[in-house]
C-alpha cells in the first residue's frame, strides 16, 4: 500500500509515477503524447502504467485534460486531444484488477496544491495551470468541486481570438495564456519554429520584447483572476502548468496588478496570488491523492 501510479496526461507529455501518501514522488516515466488517434493515446497510456506496475501498486489514478461526467465517470471529451468517451476507472479494473480514479487534470492539481502545497489549510483555492491549455480548479468551503471548472474557457476578450483545439469559442483565457498562445506569441517575434521556452528564455535574460509579449499574458490573465476572485472570494490562487512554473513573475507580476485592478476590492492586499508550491509536479501528484481516494474508497 505504499505508493499507487499518478498518471498526468498532458497535451504535449504523459508524466506517470509512483506516488506515495504524502505526495512523494518514485520512479517516473515521461514520453511524448502521441500524435494519433485516441488507440494510441491510450495504448501509451497503457504502456507507462504497465511499465510501473513491475514495482507494485495499490491502485491508479488519472489526470485527464477531459470534461468527467461526474455521475457516471466518463471522460467525454477532450479540447486538447483526440480522446472521448473513455472510462479509465473501468479500463483499469479490468486491465489490473485494481481500484482505480480519474479526475480532470486540473482539479488533480487542485487538490495536490490544496492538499500538500501552496493551499494548505485555506478553505478556498482557485486554481489555474497553464500548459498545451489551461486548465481551472477549485476548492470550495473546505472540499475539491467535482464539476468541470474549465476556467480556461471564459471568455477574457469578447469576440477575441479562436480558442485551440475542438474548441470553437473566442477569446477564451487558453486562447491567450496557454503554452500555446506563448508559442504563438514567440513565433511572431522570432519566427516559425520559435516557442515559448525561446520566449522565456530571452525574458529571463532581459529581453524587452520578450517580457512585453509575456507581460501582456499575464494581464489577460490577471483580468481573468480579477473576475473569479470577485465570484469565489479564495484564500488563494495558484498558478501551474508547466509554462507556469517556466514563466512564474513574469507572467504573475502584470497578472497581480490586472487582478487587483478588476476585484471588488483592489485595496485588499491580502489577496495571494502564488505560483504553485508542487511545481509542474502538481498533476501527478494530485492524480496520485485521486488513486488514494480510489483505494480508500474499496476499503
Ligand atoms: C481542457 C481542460 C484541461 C485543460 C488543461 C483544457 O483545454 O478543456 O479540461 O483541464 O485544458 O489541460
Ligand atoms: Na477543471
Amino acid at each position: 500500500e505504499d505508493h499507487v501510479i499518478g498518471v498526468d496526461l498532458g497535451g504535449t507529455k504523459i508524466l506517470a509515477g509512483l506516488v506515495g501518501r504524502d505526495g512523494s514522488i518514485g520512479r517516473t516515466i515521461e514520453i511524448p503524447t502521441p500524435d494519433g488517434p485516441q488507440q494510441e493515446v491510450l495504448a501509451a497510456i497503457d504502456a507507462t502504467v504497465e511499465d510501473l506496475l513491475a514495482d507494485g501498486a495499490a491502485a491508479i489514478g488519472y489526470g485527464v485534460p477531459l470534461n468527467i461526467d461526474r455521475r457516471t465517470g466518463i471522460a467525454l471529451r477532450a479540447t486538447n486531444l483526440p480522446l472521448h468517451d473513455v472510462h479509465f476507472p473501468n479500463r483499469a479494473r479490468e486491465r489490473y484488477g485494481l481500484p482505480a480514479g480519474v479526475e480532470n487534470d486540473a482539479n488533480a492539481a487542485a487538490l495536490a496544491e490544496w492538499r500538500l502545497g501552496a493551499g494548505r489549510g485555506v478553505s478556498d483555492l482557485v486554481m489555474l495551470t497553464l500548459g498545451t491549455g489551461v486548465g481551472g480548479g477549485l476548492v470550495l468551503d473546505g472540499r475539491l468541486y467535482r464539476g468541470w471548472a474549465e476556467l480556461g474557457h471564459i471568455v477574457v476578450v469578447a469576440d477575441g481570438e479562436p480558442c485551440q483545439g475542438s474548441c470553437h469559442g473566442r477569446g477564451h483565457l487558453e486562447a491567450v495564456a496557454s503554452g500555446l498562445a506563448a508559442d504563438r506569441a514567440a513565433a511572431a517575434l522570432y519566427g516559425p519554429g520559435a516557442a515559448a521556452p525561446e520566449l522565456v528564455r530571452r525574458a529571463h535574460a532581459g529581453e524587452a520584447a520578450a517580457i512585453e509579449a509575456l507581460g501582456r499574458i499575464g494581464h489577460l490573465l490577471g483580468v481573468a483572476i480579477g473576475s473569479l476572485v470577485n465570484v469565489f472570494d479564495p484564500d488563494v490562487v495558484v498558478i501551474g502548468g508547466g509554462f507556469g512554473a517556466a514563466a512564474g513573475e513574469l507572467v504573475l507580476g502584470p497578472a497581480r496588478e490586472a487582478a487587483r485592478r478588476e476585484a471588488i476590492q483592489p485595496a485588499d492586499e491580502t489577496l495571494r496570488i502564488v505560483e504553485a508550491r508542487l511545481g509542474e509536479d502538481a498533476g501527478l501528484i494530485g492524480a496520485g491523492l485521486v488513486g488514494f481516494e480510489a483505494l480508500d474508497g474499496e476499503r
